[in-house]
């Protein structure tokens, strides 16, 4: 098992370069199973990124990695079975589901098991695809998915602007008989640069007037290249580690629209924060000031997968700030660590009030999921002493060259085989 070693209170001082965006790679990848032989750019190497492309040459489709870009060749065959064990390697293994049921009329998977952030149901993507026509059986942990001819438009109203459901039935609409219209659909930039790879590829998706999508259907689409966007989490990550050791750090390949809720948090707890387009200097100099209100939101509102690593940040601050968690049920799994370093949050249902304290301490502490995982990292980096951070096999699923990056900046950070 490998592990982080972090010697705390470093001032994290320099520039970063930030890395495509971890959950627009996926459900792009799973979408080239309908297009072929697409050029990918801009893909971080992480262990989701790994699974993904396993998932890919088990569905026939080869692929390769060139520096940052991923060719994926087109599937060879109608493979529509995903077995469990791929399942399992990734959560989000899910959106794969309607590019192969497009593909091949018929799919068959394990239910992606429920995970560290709690129960994560996927009635809403089973629903979806029910009524563009899939007929879905459960047969021994096993789904099987079954179209009678093609898959037909339809229009659906998802009761929560889930993403991952909003990813798959964009996906398979893009080869249904008619129009989908997709109505409270997830508005994360995810799905646009999803919709946008999609749209390279042939596909005809357009917004309607109140914010849903319009997909309507072709008979086939064809091969594209595509540039992902930048992973707004791991820049908030990296801003969060530099609020946290009163940094001074740039970032740039970013996207900064898509930071709109999360910059504005980082100047309330006082620290500086410059912005040009497609880059983001934060200065922190003085102690943090509290946050009054962190709700997270579908966006574009602040967005979950922010909300530890921005927490690791408050335990520093001047005050009390506090946190609601609107999202997902069980996303304070870092708090019982944060605690251990001396951290003062009291959880309570979906709300974490963080009392700041003067200084953080080391301890020997466990990832206890990706974005958890990161805040970890961040509180580490600020705290005095050396701490040993364990499970970061969740880190590695979402940061490319964590330590290296740190290490960089100025960060005492090592990873020990
Ligand atoms: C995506 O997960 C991201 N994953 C998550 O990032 C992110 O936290 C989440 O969206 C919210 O922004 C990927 O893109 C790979 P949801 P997803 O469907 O698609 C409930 C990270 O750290 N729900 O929007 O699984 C669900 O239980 C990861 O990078 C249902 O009830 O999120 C949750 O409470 C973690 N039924 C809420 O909706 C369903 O069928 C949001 O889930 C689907 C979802």
């Amino acid at each position: 098992m490998e592990k982080l070693l972090i010697r705390g209170q470093n001032r994290l001082k320099g520039s970063l370069q930030i890395h495509g965006a971890k959950n627009s790679v996926l459900p792009i990848m799973a979408a080239t199973l309908l297009s072929g032989n697409c050029v990918i750019h801009n893909c971080p190497r992480l262990t989701d990124v790994d699974a993904a492309c396993n998932i890919l040459s088990f569905l026939g489709a080869k692929n390769k990695r060139e520096g940052d870009s991923i060719l994926v060749q087109e599937a060879t065959g109608d493979y529509c079975c995903i077995p469990d064990d791929l399942m399992r390697m990734m959560r989000s293994s899910i959106v794969f589901l309607g590019a192969i049921i497009a593909k091949c009329g018929e799919a068959r998977i394990s239910m992606p098991g429920g995970c560290e952030l709690g129960p994560r149901p996927i009635d809403l993507h089973l629903a979806a695809l029910e009524k563009l026509g899939v007929s879905i059986e459960e047969d021994h942990g096993y789904l099987n998915c079954r179209v009678k001819e093609r898959l037909h438009g339809a229009k659906i109203a998802l009761p929560f602007p889930s993403v991952g459901a909003t990813e798959n039935i964009l996906i398979a609409a893009t080869l249904a008989e008619g129009e989908t219209i997709i109505q409270n659909a997830a508005r994360e930039p995810e799905i646009t640069d999803l919709a946008a790879f999609l749209i390279a590829c042939g596909a005809k998706i357009n917004l309607t007037k109140d914010g849903g999508l319009r997909v309507e259907g072709v008979k086939s689409l064809h091969p594209a290249e595509h540039r992902v966007i930048p992973d707004r989490i791991a820049a908030a990550t990296y801003l969060s580690c530099a609020a946290a050791t009163g940094g001074d750090v740039l970032l740039t390949d970013v996207c900064t629209e898509h930071l709109s809720a999360v910059l504005p948090c980082f100047e309330e707890m006082g620290c500086q924060v410059l912005t040009t387009p497609d880059s983001i200097r934060l200065k922190s100099d003085g102690p943090l000031k509290p946050l009054r209100y962190v709700r997270t939101m579908p966006y574009p509102g602040f967005p979950t997968d922010a909300q530890s690593p921005l927490m690791a940040a408050a335990c520093l601050a001047e005050g009390s700030s506090i946190f609601v968690e609107n999202i997902f049920e069980s996303r304070y799994k870092h708090v019982p660590e944060l605690q251990r370093m001396g951290a003062d949050i009291k959880v309570e249902g979906r709300i974490a009030v963080v009392h700041g304290v003067r200084e953080l301490h080391s301890a020997s502490v466990r990832c206890t999921d990706l974005r958890g995982g990161a805040a970890i990292a961040a509180a580490a980096l600020a705290a005095q002493g050396e701490s040993e951070l364990l499970q970061i096999e969740h880190i590695d699923r979402g940061y490319e060259h964590f330590e290296q990056n740190l290490a960089s900046i100025g960060a005492d950070i090592r990873r020990l085989k």
